[in-house]
């Protein structure tokens, strides 16, 4: 009786020391994962999903006419602008620079038949760090603008499909097609490659 109470209580007191040691060890899993995720970078891209369409109007995203149509009249040669689909401008994906070059400025791998008179758009998240690029006007030859991010000075070329020219960026900014409607502008595609940071 004694020695069937003492094996009971052994049973139940390795029953017991088994549930904590497997307790402790899914706890530590539970810990190791937690820091593998802090430690893990996010995935390319991640968080940046665009919402535009083709046939989503182009309006302006900053200044004092924010949200009102483009008007492709209003731009020169050498000029860039940021813009939102309309409707749509709470997305940061959305955002797109919109240039406006000499049709004969272009050159591969431009998506020609995404341009239009001269209008081409890219995303303007860099593809570094996912900064919004700037525009840095060339007054003398405004055909030789570039495309820039100051956060760690990359630099694109809109004549060529955005190519980086320097700094850490590790891709091009995607295109998106736009063309002409009345004097305003329309989208015409989806981006032709991946937004957002992609190191
Ligand atoms: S985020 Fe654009 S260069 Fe780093």
């Amino acid at each position: 009786m004694v020695e069937g109470n003492q094996t009971e209580k052994g049973i139940t007191r390795r029953k017991f020391t088994l549930g904590v040691m497997i307790a402790s060890m899914a706890g530590a899993f539970a810990s190791l994962f937690s820091l593998l995720k802090v430690l893990a970078p996010a995935s390319k891209g991640a968080g940046y999903v665009s919402t535009i369409k083709p046939g989503d109007r182009l309006v302006y995203a900053k200044g004092g006419n924010a949200g009102s149509p483009v008007k492709a009249s209003s731009m020169s040669l050498g000029d860039a602008v940021l813009v939102y689909p309309v409707g749509k401008t709470s997305n940061p994906a959305n955002l797109v620079q919109l240039i406006k070059l000499n049709e004969s400025d272009f050159k591969a791998p431009t998506k020609i038949n995404l341009t239009d008179q001269g209008f081409v758009a890219y995303s303007a998240i860099c593809t570094h760090l996912g900064c919004t690029v700037s525009w840095v006007k060339n007054t003398a030859n405004p055909s030789a603008s570039i495309t820039e991010c100051f956060c760690h000075n990359s630099m694109f070329d809109p004549a060529k499909g955005a190519e980086v020219i320097g700094g850490p960026a590790p891709i091009p900014i995607a295109q998106i097609g736009v063309k002409i409607n009345g004097d305003s502008l329309v989208f015409t595609s989806d981006f032709t490659g991946p937004i957002g940071p992609q190191v």
